[in-house]
């Protein structure tokens, strides 16, 4: 059997020793940095879990889509800081602050296509189911992307296209790695569904968290700067539930509509946001929505068929989701 323990071990050592085209620097160098700052590596960690389920050997064929899955992560991450106007990320500049838009741009592009690159490289006998549902999950992000954007122009938004919205954005990659990964490893469709469905509900729960640790994470910890969906009018969790929760609903409107010009109104902004979530209690609201999400996300994997000793792996993995400060 395949232990969690060798997971995150090759996990570590796949990355050590993936390799890019050494010219042009400029355009290899920001991806390079980008892959090596490392991050969570959830999403391949989740692909190789769900193919161990399924097979007692840790084989080649993995590897690549393992890793295709991160690379298409970290270039959706290049051009989300360029739109966000981020400037930190993992505990690091982003590549826009480092070498401007330009090359964050046009780096990003090169490794949405090292992905495919790689997912080409799946096994014969699945390799039309895995390309064709990569393809529809890459598309769905770039839906949720445009949603997270249009929202910010919205004064508010019904909980149900918050959750919408994330489906797309974020839980559609973390439920396409692990439908992969279960193919990959022989999976029957039924059960490689069940692990979408996980997948899935693992990562609402996973985004809410993000939004949560965004205005309650410690920076040095979690990465990224702490209330930048505050300063950007992000339709976050806790502002949806803030609006839906409030009694006076213009105050909080006329704290989301304070000047955010000067790195002192952005520290007022965020102090005054935060000081009403605090009064409504929205961030025990999405702690307790982070545990819910992630106990419907382990219904889901209880229909697989495997057994108690697999079915715990998947738990744990869940559990260490829920309880990340990072
Ligand atoms: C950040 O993803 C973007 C979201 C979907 C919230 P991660 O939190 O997995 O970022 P890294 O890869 O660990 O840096
Ligand atoms: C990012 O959502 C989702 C994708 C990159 C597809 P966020 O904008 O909340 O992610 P962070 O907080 O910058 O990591
Ligand atoms: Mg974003
Ligand atoms: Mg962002
Ligand atoms: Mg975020």
């Amino acid at each position: 059997m395949i232990s969690e323990a060798y997971i995150d071990r090759t996990v570590k050592e796949i990355f050590e020793e993936i390799e890019f085209p050494a010219a042009p620097k400029g355009l290899y160098d920001p991806l390079r940095y980008m892959i090596s700052i490392g991050g969570k590596r959830i999403r391949p960690k989740l692909c190789i879990l769900t193919y161990s389920i399924f097979k007692d050997d840790l084989y080649n064929e993995i590897v690549e889509p393992a890793l295709a899955l991160e690379v298409f992560h970290s270039f959706t991450l290049i051009h989300d800081d360029i739109m966000d106007r981020s400037p930190l990320r993992r505990g690091m500049p982003t590549v826009w602050k480092k070498w401007g838009e330009d090359t964050a741009i046009l780096s990003g592009d090169v490794m949405n296509i090292d992905s495919y690159r790689r997912i080409a490289m799946t096994p014969e006998r699945v390799h039309g189911k895995v390309l064709s549902l990569f393809t529809k999950t890459a598309t769905e992000v770039c839906e949720g992307q445009q949603m997270d954007m249009d929202f910010e122009k919205l004064p508010q938004v019904p909980m149900e296209d918050y959750m919408k919205m994330i489906g797309l954005k974020t839980a559609v990659l973390l439920a396409c790695s692990a439908k992969i990964g279960a193919l990959i490893g022989g999976a029957s469709d039924v059960d490689a569904d069940f692990l979408y469905d996980y997948g899935y509900r693992l990562g609402l729960a996973f985004q809410v968290a993000d939004d949560y640790l965004d205005a309650y994470g410690d920076e040095k910890v979690f990465g990224k700067p702490i209330g930048g969906d505050i300063v950007n009018d992000k339709k976050s969790w806790l502002i949806t539930r803030a609006l839906e929760k409030a009694e006076d609903r213009e105050e909080v409107f006329e704290a989301m509509a304070m000047p955010v010009e000067t790195e002192q109104q952005r520290t007022a902004k965020i102090l005054a946001v935060k000081d009403i979530y605090n009064r409504l209690g929205v961030d025990d609201d999405a702690r307790e929505e982070v545990a819910r999400l992630t106990t419907l996300a382990m219904d889901a994997a209880l229909k697989v068929n495997v057994n108690s000793v697999r079915m715990e792996m998947l738990r744990r993995f869940a559990d260490s989701l829920v309880s990340r400060a990072k």
